[in-house]
C-alpha cells in the first residue's frame, strides 16, 4: 500500500471520487450494545467525536464542478457553490493536470464539551490522522496528494464560503489545511493557490448551513485565543524534500491495502501476553520514517519534527526496557546530549537508529505516563511522540498545527501498520506531558511529547454486535 508503483493510476470522476471518499472518511461499520448504536469511520477520531469536516472542490472534471462538503452518514457530497467556467480553467491551467482539492476543517466544541482546554490538541491529532486517510485512499486510486503549504487560513475560510454562512456562536468551525490531489503519472505540482482564483471564489453564493450541535455551551476562551495565536498567514510555497531512504525489513501483510483501511479499529484492551516478532516491530518503525516516494509522509506537511520514545513490553528478543527512535537524526545529537545521563544509547541492529536507553520492566510506567491507562503497559510497546517544540513555534506560530499533524499522521501509520501485521493499535490522546519530559530529563520546552500510541495483542469485546457500514440506507 506505499508502494508508488503499486496502484494503477485512475481517472477522475464520479465513481473514483465517491471511492476514494469512502475509503478515506465514509463510515467503516456500526457497533450496537442494548440501547445504543454508533459508527464508526475509516478515519480514527478521539473518542469517536470527530471534529473534522472534509470539503472538496472540484474544477469542472468529468461532469462534476463545484465546492462540496461531504456527508459520511450519508456518503453524500452536499453542494455549497457552483464554480464559474473561469475559476475551473484558472485552477486547472495553473496546476496544468486534471485535478481536485480537499479542504479539512475542525470544529473544536464537538471536543470541548467533553475535553475541555484539551479539545484543540484532539482536533489537530485528528487532522494528522485525516490527512494521512486521505493519503492512502488516494494512493489506492493512483493519485498523489501534497499539502498546499502557502495560503492562509482567512483565505481557506474565504474558499470555504465562512464569510457568507451563518455560524452558531461556541461552535465555530476552524480552516485547517488544504490538499491537491491529481493523477501520478504528473510529475509534482506547485505548492500554492493562487490569490487571485480566492478573490473569484470568494464572491461566489454558498448555500447551507452547519447543523447546532448543543443547546448550550461551556466556552473554552483559551481555545479560541490559541486559534488566533496559531493563525497561519500566507506565506512563500515550499517544498519539502524528503531522501529516497530503502525499507528495511519489509514484511509483506497478507491483507489488501483497502481491507486493512477497512478493518482498522482502536483496540480497547490488550491481553498482556502477546509478543510480537522482533522483524514486525522493525518494519512498523521503519513505516514512520518519512520517504520522498512513499505514503502518506510525501504529501509534506512540513520538515519531520518527531522522534519515538518507545516502552517496550513484549517484543521477541528484545529486553524490555525504555527505548528511542529517530525517524530522522537532524535532533539526534541534542537530544542524546539533553537527556539523562544514565542512559546506555546501545543501538539494537545496524542501519536504523533505535537504542535501547535503559532495560527495565517498563508497564508500570508507561501506564502511568499514559493517564493510568491499561492499553499503554498491556500491549507489546506503547510509545510518546517527542516533538521539537519550542523552537518551532516560536519562530512560527502556525506550525503548532503541523507539528499536531504529524503526530496524527504518525498514528495513522501505526494503527494500519498494526492492522496489517494481525495485532492492533490505539491512539492515546490522555497523557500527562510533564511526567514524560520527566523521564528523559528534559525540563525546558525544547521538546515536548504530543501524543501517544500502543499497539499488540488484543481482547475482542464480544458484548458488541456489528452492523456493515451503510447497512442503515438499505432500511
Ligand atoms: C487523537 C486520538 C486520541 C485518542 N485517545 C484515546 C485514549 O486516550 N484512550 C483510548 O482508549 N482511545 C483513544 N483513542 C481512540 C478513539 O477512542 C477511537 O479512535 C474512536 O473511539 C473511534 O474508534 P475506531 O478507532 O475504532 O474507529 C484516540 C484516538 C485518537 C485519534
Amino acid at each position: 500500500m506505499y508502494d508508488k508503483n503499486l496502484c494503477d493510476e485512475q481517472d477522475i470522476n464520479l465513481k473514483t471520487l465517491s471511492k476514494f471518499l469512502e475509503l478515506a472518511y465514509g463510515l467503516s461499520a456500526w457497533k450496537s450494545i442494548p440501547g445504543s448504536q454508533w459508527a464508526l469511520r475509516m478515519n480514527p477520531s478521539s473518542s469517536n467525536l470527530h471534529p473534522t469536516e472534509v470539503y472538496v472542490i472540484v474544477p469542472d472534471i468529468n461532469g462534476i464542478e463545484g465546492i462540496f462538503h461531504y456527508n459520511p452518514y450519508l456518503h453524500a457530497l452536499e453542494k455549497r457553490a457552483a464554480l464559474t467556467q473561469e475559476i475551473s480553467n484558472r485552477i486547472k491551467d495553473y496546476y496544468k493536470t486534471e485535478c481536485f482539492l480537499v479542504a479539512l476543517t475542525s470544529i473544536p466544541w464537538r471536543e470541548a464539551w467533553k475535553y475541555g482546554e484539551r479539545a484543540l490538541r484532539y482536533c489537530l491529532l485528528d487532522t494528522g490522522h485525516a490527512i494521512g486517510s486521505m493519503v492512502f485512499s488516494a494512493s489506492l486510486q493512483g493519485w498523489k496528494v501534497k499539502y498546499i503549504n502557502s495560503i492562509s487560513d482567512k483565505e481557506i475560510g474565504k474558499i470555504l464560503g465562512f464569510h457568507k454562512t451563518e455560524g452558531i456562536e461556541n461552535e465555530e468551525e476552524f480552516p485547517e489545511g488544504v490538499f491537491c490531489i491529481f493523477p501520478k503519472n504528473k510529475e509534482d505540482i506547485p505548492r500554492d493557490f493562487p490569490e487571485d482564483v480566492v478573490k473569484l471564489i470568494e464572491k461566489l453564493d454558498f448555500k447551507g448551513k452547519p447543523n447546532r450541535l448543543s443547546k448550550e455551551h461551556v466556552r473554552w476562551e483559551i481555545i479560541y485565543e490559541t486559534l488566533k495565536e496559531i493563525e497561519k498567514p500566507r506565506t512563500k510555497p515550499e517544498k519539502i524534500i524528503f531522501k529516497e531512504k530503502p525499507l528495511l525489513w519489509l514484511k509483506d501483510s497478507p491483507f489488501k491495502a483497502s481491507q486493512i483501511i477497512r478493518k482498522r479499529r482502536s483496540a480497547q484492551a490488550y491481553d498482556r501476553k502477546t509478543y510480537i516478532s522482533l522483524d514486525t516491530f522493525i518494519h512498523i518503525l521503519d513505516k514512520t520514517v518519512p520517504r520522498k516516494s512513499y505514503s502518506p509522509f510525501n504529501v509534506e506537511i512540513s520538515n519531520p519534527h518527531i522522534n519515538l520514545l518507545l516502552f517496550v513490553h513484549r517484543v521477541e528478543g528484545l529486553t524490555s526496557g525504555l527505548y528511542f527512535f529517530f525517524r530522522n537524526d537532524k535532533f539526534k545529537g541534542k537530544i542524546i546530549r539533553k537527556s539523562r545521563k544514565e542512559f546506555l544509547w546501545e543501538k539494537v541492529i545496524e542501519d536504523m537508529d533505535l537504542y535501547l536507553l535503559y532495560p527495565s520492566d517498563v508497564q508500570h510506567t508507561a501506564r502511568i505516563v499514559s493517564c493510568q491507562q491499561d492499553i499503554a503497559s498491556d500491549s507489546s510497546f506503547s510509545l510518546g511522540m517527542i516533538s521539537l517544540f519550542e523552537p518551532v513555534i516560536k519562530e512560527k506560530p502556525w506550525l503548532y498545527k503541523n507539528l499536531h499533524w504529524e503526530a496524527g499522521l504518525i498514528g495513522q501509520v501505526l494503527y494500519l501498520e498494526a492492522e496489517a501485521h494481525s495485532i492492533r493499535g490505539t491512539g492515546i490522546g490522555c497523557f500527562f506531558d510533564d511526567a514524560v519530559h520527566e523521564i528523559l530529563g528534559f525540563s525546558d520546552l525544547e521538546f515536548q511529547t504530543l501524543y501517544h500510541f500502543t499497539a499488540g495483542g488484543y481482547l475482542e469485546d464480544f458484548r458488541l454486535t456489528t452492523y456493515p457500514p451503510y447497512y442503515h440506507l438499505e432500511r
